[in-house]
């Protein structure tokens, strides 16, 4: 099959592209809005980009109606966020925060799920994730302002906690422990139990 873009219709570029680009890390974002309201969502539009300083880009695309998406709007007005681990024990939660809430209710008093203070951040982090990110916005570049158009949302990481049951002997994240999910094409998800070590070539 061959995809001429310009010729498609967005939403099945849409569908193929998120078919092909798998699997997909899940950002589960904490934000407040202006109100002081703490908002919830996951984004698999989503990867870490640099470690000198840490770099991570998510993207909250634009509605089908072409508005903004509250995490988009809350990181406008407050320039901080919080990204969590997306791990098995979270999967149902982690769907049920991509629920369309309205800005004046909160995804984690509507899950019940415990928060704590961040560090840095006035975004407070949920406690139970196995790991959080405390995040200060850097820029945004859009590009597009039709449905699905992106915004990426490029921030400075600037404190990690992590949940110790998660690291291996050598204080690192050790993926059997871990247990990441991830998204792939139409709606499924994916575990990661099946892996295999490769060394690098020197
Ligand atoms: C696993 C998963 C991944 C998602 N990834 C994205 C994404 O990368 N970008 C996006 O705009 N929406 C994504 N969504 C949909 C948003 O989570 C959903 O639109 C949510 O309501 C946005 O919340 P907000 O308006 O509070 O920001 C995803 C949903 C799920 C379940």
């Amino acid at each position: 099959m061959f995809v001429d873009v310009a010729q498609s219709p967005v939403l099945s570029v849409y569908q193929t592209l998120v078919g092909l680009v798998t699997p997909r890390p899940i950002a589960w974002v904490t934000s407040i809005s202006d109100r002081g309201i703490v908002n919830l969502a996951p984004f698999s539009f989503f990867n870490v980009f640099g470690a000198n300083p840490p770099i991570v880009v998510f993207s909250p695309t634009l509605k089908r109606d072409a508005t903004k998406k509250d995490t988009l709007l809350n990181i406008e007005a407050t320039k901080e966020y919080v990204i969590h681990a997306s791990t098995e024990a979270h999967a149902e939660q982690i769907n049920a925060s991509s629920a369309p809430f309205p800005p004046e209710q909160s995804e984690v008093e509507q899950l019940q799920l415990p928060v704590l203070p961040s560090q840095y951040v006035r975004v407070p982090r949920l406690a139970e994730a196995a790991w959080a990110l405390e995040c200060k916005l850097l820029e945004i570049r859009s590009y597009g302002d039709g449905p699905i158009a992106a915004n990426l949302i490029i921030g400075q990481v600037l404190a990690m906690h992590i949940d110790d049951a998660v690291l291996g002997e050598d204080g690192l994240p050790d993926p059997r422990r871990l247990k990441a999910i991830a998204r792939l094409g139409a709606e499924y998800w994916c575990r990661t139990r099946d892996l295999f070590e490769l060394p690098r070539p020197k």
